[in-house]
């Protein structure tokens, strides 16, 4: 096994699924989907990230996993309830995570705060479930970066995705950002992947851009499948 894959396999199996107590996938790292975890290092390699996002931390599975598994990049994560931010930073304090810096914000804020500071970062919006829904905001604030979306539409019934207000999350998030990428990726969930998903409930689908960053290394991921979205809008 290629040494990158085990390190992945190894930290992911490794991190408690404190989610469980109310995320309807049981929690765990990425919804307990570890070709997410594989398609993250994927990505964080080929575009050689200097830090990592993710906004939405609520008990900090994802947050642990990436702490752990990447302690030589700093991990910024987010959480609009105080009590879910204060969980987190206990829980990667009492396991040594240093590189982990998890504040108490709105996460558009932090988005743009990030996305100006780092070169090329990697992230992973994950922020739902309040009355407002930050997807917009965050996707309109991002200066540069590889944006992963979860819960994203694709088009595939194995795996779900968020309705706000009637309103998907799908293409469209793309679409109504104020300088609209040319194109964005979804997951082939037909992909050979060098680890099985072990999730047998719910799995979210996601949706990959890139903002400021050339867009080649996603085209030529072979998991990956790429859509036009200009050429979409207009079909
Ligand atoms: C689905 S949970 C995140 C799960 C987490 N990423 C994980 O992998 O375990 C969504 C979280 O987003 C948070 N949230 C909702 N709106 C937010 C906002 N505007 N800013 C920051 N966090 C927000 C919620 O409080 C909740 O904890």
């Amino acid at each position: 096994m290629e040494e990158s894959v085990r390190a992945t396999f190894e930290v992911f199996y490794q991190v408690e699924r404190a989610g469980a107590v109310r995320l309807s996938d049981g929690g765990g790292p990425f919804g307990f989907d570890i070709t997410r975890a594989l398609l993250v290092d994927d990505l964080l390699q080929v575009y050689r990230c200097d830090a990592v996002l993710e906004t939405g931390c609520f008990l900090g599975d994802t947050t642990r996993y990436l702490a752990a598994r990447y302690p030589d990049l700093p991990v910024y994560s987010c959480d609009i309830v105080p009590e879910h931010v204060e969980f987190t930073r206990r829980r990667l304090a009492a396991a040594g995570c240093q590189n982990a810096l998890v504040s108490c914000s709105d996460s558009p804020a932090l988005v743009e705060t990030i996305s100006q500071l780092y070169e090329r970062p990697l992230i992973y919006l994950d922020a739902h479930w309040e009355d407002r829904w930050p997807l917009d905001a965050e996707l309109a604030a991002i200066a540069r970066g590889v944006v992963l979306v979860d819960d994203f539409d694709i088009g595939h019934a194995r795996f779900s995705f968020d309705i706000y207000g009637g309103r998907p999350c799908d293409r469209s998030a793309f679409a109504v950002m104020p300088s609209p990428p040319a194109r964005y990726w979804t997951p082939d969930p037909d992909a050979s992947w060098p680890l099985p998903c072990l999730q047998v409930g719910r799995r979210g689908g996601t949706g990959i851009t890139v903002i400021g960053l050339d867009a080649g290394p996603l085209d030529r991921h072979p998991a990956l499948t790429g859509h036009d979205l200009v050429l979409e809008a207009s079909a």
